[in-house]
């Protein structure tokens, strides 16, 4: 079994996107495990994107983050689950994202391209740490 941690960003929920990418991913066999609508404050925004710190778009990436509630959420599935969300989002950037993924079928913009999935298990592990402490 493997877990990872999706975001659906502020994008897709101001779009109202929400319901379609979760039921992507529970269409493909994936299952909710917690779900939660907050708003991501700037300090958990900067942990969580703690790899890109240094980078010139992290300070627009942390205020794009944190402008409005995003749908926060673990899923379940197989051994390879973090594999498998990455390739339903698509490319980083919407423009290279094949058609069929999430970011392919509904973004345009690399600053607003709806979805965020852990690139590890490693990773996956912090994060969930990170946006969901108790849950075991
Ligand atoms: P995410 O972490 O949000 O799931 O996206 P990702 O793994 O596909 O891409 P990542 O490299 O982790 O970058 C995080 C977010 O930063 C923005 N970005 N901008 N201007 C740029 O060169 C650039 N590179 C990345 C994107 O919004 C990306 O989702
Ligand atoms: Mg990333």
């Amino acid at each position: 079994m493997g877990r990872t941690l999706v975001i659906c960003k502020p994008d897709a929920v101001e779009r109202g996107l929400v319901g379609d990418i979760i039921g992507r991913m529970e269409a493909r066999g994936l299952r909710l495990v917690a779900c939660d609508l907050r708003m991501i404050d700037a300090d958990v925004a900067r942990r969580h994107y703690a790899e890109h710190e240094a980078k010139p778009f992290f300070a627009g990436l942390v205020e794009f983050i944190t402008r409005s509630p995003a749908m926060v959420m673990v899923v379940d599935g197989p051994e390879n689950t973090v594999k498998m969300v990455r390739s339903l989002m698509g490319a980083t950037d919407p423009v290279d994202a094949a058609p069929g993924t999430i970011r392919g079928d509904l973004a345009t913009e690399m600053t607003e391209n709806l979805i965020h999935g852990s690139d590890s298990t490693e990773s996956a592990a912090r994060e969930i740490r990170l946006f969901f402490p108790r849950l075991d």
